[in-house]
């Protein structure tokens, strides 16, 4: 199962030069990059950086914390927090070739002392116990059959009394999901809970949720957005296509119906340990 959802997110192992090579198309000095040059393929969830500044504000970070990101993909998500709060931050992530771009992307924004990643499975994450001052996870329990021993995991590797943060894609009421979407070509490895079933699990691995945060709504207008622009212009030059090929659009115009039709639905949860 872990090998699928590898070869469905990095068939390369040379994406670094991938994106390298698009942002210099792209007319961007490859000695002068920004995390927000980069925000456009390494931010990879619905609403893209936007989302992940929204889920920090509810983090309690300092410049002193020590963030764990469950499923860190190319490390959007880790540099935003290091840049945005001055905080470190881990990622683990099951993709070796993610875990590689992430590390060198961090290299070219001058990130490095701040971000690190493991190549692992958040599931068995191995950590110290209670060595993290918040954790998070976006848009990564979409392709996790083991959800327990997932948040059990981001439960163990927590201080008690700190928050952790879940921005997933969960199964709405509407009906089953249209595939192709950006995390499953097909239903075999696509596990959406729903909001009831999540309260659960994270109640089940010793959280307290202090908010839920629906914002299926203001997804489907982002996703309506990059489906539009995608019809008119095609995918942007540095975007998921580099590494979700050719079926990128198709995958985008599935997620505005599954969205509108609510056969899904984005959701956070700001929890304590
Ligand atoms: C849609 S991407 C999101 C990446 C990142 N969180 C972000 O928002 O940019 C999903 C990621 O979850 C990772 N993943 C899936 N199952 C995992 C697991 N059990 N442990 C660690 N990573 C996992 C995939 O390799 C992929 O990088």
């Amino acid at each position: 199962m872990s090998s699928d959802i590898e070869t469905h997110y990095g068939g390369s192992s040379e994406l670094s030069a991938r994106i390298r090579d698009a942002l210099a198309a792209a007319g961007k000095d490859p000695a002068r990059l920004t995390s927000a040059d980069l925000a456009t393929v390494d931010e990879f969830h619905i609403r893209g950086r936007q989302a992940t500044l929204e889920l920090a504000s509810h983090m309690e970070l300092t410049r002193d914390s020590h963030v764990l990101d469950l499923g860190s993909g190319l490390g959007g998500p880790a540099r935003t927090l290091a840049e945005a709060c001055g905080c470190r931050v881990t990622g683990i992530d099951l993709t070796r070739s993610f875990c590689d771009a992430a590390a060198a992307m961090s290299d070219w924004v001058g990130l490095s002392d701040r971000v690190r990643f493991v190549h692992g499975d958040a599931a068995g994450a191995p950590f110290e116990p209670a060595s993290f001052d918040a954790a998070m996870t976006i848009h990564v329990a979409m392709n996790v059959a083991a959800k327990d021993a997932f948040y059990a995991g981001a439960r163990r590797a927590l201080k008690p009394g700190r928050i952790f943060a879940v921005y997933d894609v969960l199964q709405g009421e509407g009906g089953p999901v249209l595939f192709p979407v950006p995390w499953a070509r097909d239903a075999s490895i696509s596990h959406l809970a729903t909001p009831a079933r999540m309260r659960e699990l994270l109640a089940g691995a010793g959280f307290r949720i202090e908010e839920e945060i629906d914002s299926t709504q203001a997804s489907l207008a982002w996703f309506k957005d990059v489906a539009a622009r995608m019809a008119q212009s095609g995918p942007p030059p540095v975007g998921f296509q580099l590494f979700l090929g050719a079926d990128f659009p198709q995958m985008a115009r599935n997620q505005v119906q599954n969205l509108a039709e609510k056969r899904i639905r984005t959701v956070a949860y700001i929890c304590r340990a």
